[in-house]
């Protein structure tokens, strides 16, 4: 599941251990390990082999332009949602042609900076985007490709902020819809509306409710191509699941035998978007710890990073495992499950230095003893960890560090108060 483990009580990113990169590089730290991000990558790739699928590597999940070229030269495509994140594909020279452009509000900019790109499709999320998509591209003379971002009413069972398929959602529009929109779109010439787009939510740790929203997308291509509309993709979006607890994710294998045969006969182009399934356990959140101390009947662990390096538990309230990275004797944990039932644990609250009750990073932990300068790992921080950081507090963001083997390498250097103003006047 990832390249971290302990060995001689160090916990280790591949054959580097973390404490040493601490030591180099300063905490607060997010370090990668390229072997688990590949490994992740290539499981995607090889469960979903039947179906020879373009997978496009959810930028949003984890930017950094290192582990995007990494997964270019692996073979991946890119999902995108903003001209930003564009441009950090073409930094890197991503093959256009396998970038899918999401997102229910782009911009003209965006949009034309897209066409000009030639970004292979468009997830069109409304009958308004569209208009204007048809508009920009006329006026260029583009012959631009869409999909349709259908909301199949599914619910993904995940948490309320990060579910997106049911029909209420802000996200593509409902299946009755899909047919009208298709009647009133599907014939353009500027663009080609050549296929639908799910996505349900984030993270799906289980698979029925991948195999319901496709069985309905499907049902939803055969009715259009008895209209006569010429689709020839379907994009089933990323979601899947990563293990932040201890195994709770299925393997990519147990979401591809469900899903390749609802799809294998269909002759469609077959595109996916993955983020979290690799990148969330490819990394970790490196602290050290400042303080420790008591208040009424808590116990608190304060270390020197808090939500605005890693905004996930105080966003979602989101658990992430969190370990010492040089445990005492006797405190090197056998598995994740496990770990909080050793002897000698106490029950702690891991907390950042930021003025917020929110700024907590794990709560109602058992952890081993620590004292000030420990360093600890807040572990499948790899997605949605360095991508929501933000300057809050006036706080730089955090180093990023890609660990390959015996080596490891700065792939974003620690930002310096210059940096944060960089951008102001006075
Ligand atoms: N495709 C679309 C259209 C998406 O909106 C997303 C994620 C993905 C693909 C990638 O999903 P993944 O495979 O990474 O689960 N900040 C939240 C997650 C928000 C996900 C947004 N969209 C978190 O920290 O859990």
């Amino acid at each position: 599941m990832d390249h971290f483990h302990f060995q001689d009580n160090q916990l280790h990113c591949e054959n580097v251990p973390v404490s040493e990169i601490a030591e180099r590089v300063g905490t607060p730290a997010y370090v990668y390990s390229k072997a688990t991000f590949l490994h992740h990558y290539r499981a995607v790739r090889d469960a979903f082999a039947a179906l020879d699928p373009l997978i496009c590597y959810s930028i949003k999940s984890c930017g950094n332009l290192s582990i995007c070229r990494m997964l270019k030269n692996a073979g991946a495509g890119f999902d995108i949602v903003s001209g930003g994140e564009l441009a950090r594909a073409e930094a890197i020279g991503a093959d256009m042609s396998q970038i899918v452009f999401a997102g229910v509000g782009k911009s003209d900019a965006e949009i034309e900076h897209a066409i000009d790109a030639g970004v292979g499709w468009f997830n069109v999320e409304s009958e308004a985007e569209m208009e204007n998509l048809i508009a920009i591209s006329r006026r260029k003379g583009a012959r631009t490709r869409a999909a349709l971002r259908v909301n199949p009413d599914v619910d993904p069972k995940t948490h309320r902020y990060t579910s997106t398929g049911k029909k209420e959602s802000k996200f593509g529009v409902d299946l009755e819809r899909g047919r009208r929109f298709f009647d009133a779109y599907g014939r353009d010439d500027a663009v080609h509306l050549c296929g639908i787009h799910l996505h349900i939510g984030s993270p799906v740790n289980s698979i029925e409710p991948y195999v319901s929203a496709i069985t309905k997308g499907v049902e939803l291509i055969d009715a259009l191509r008895n209209d006569g509309f010429d689709i020839d993709t379907i994009d089933i979006g990323g979601g899947f699941g990563a293990h932040y607890r201890d195994a709770e994710a299925p393997p990519a294998v147990s979401y591809a035998e469900a899903i390749v045969p609802l799809l294998e006969d269909k002759k469609l182009k077959v595109i996916m978007e993955p983020g979290r399934s690799i990148a969330a356990n490819a990394g970790i959140l490196l602290t050290r710890v400042l303080y420790l101390k008591q208040s009424g009947e808590r116990d608190f662990l304060i270390v020197d990073g808090g939500m605005n390096d890693l905004l996930r538990p105080a966003l979602y309230e989101a658990y992430h495992f969190a370990w010492p990275t040089s445990p005492r004797e006797g405190f090197v944990p056998a598995d994740r499950a496990t770990a909080g039932e050793l002897p000698g644990l106490k029950l702690m609250d891991i907390v950042g230095p930021v003025c917020e009750s929110g700024d907590f990073l794990a709560r109602d932990r058992m952890l081993p003893p620590m004292e000030r300068g420990d360093f600890l790992a807040i572990y499948s921080a790899g997605a949605y960890g360095m991508v929501m950081a933000s300057h809050y507090n006036t706080r730089p963001n955090p180093p990023e560090i890609l660990v390959d083997g015996d080596t490891f390498q700065v792939i974003r250097k620690r930002e310096t108060y210059d940096d944060l103003m960089a951008a102001e006047r006075c």
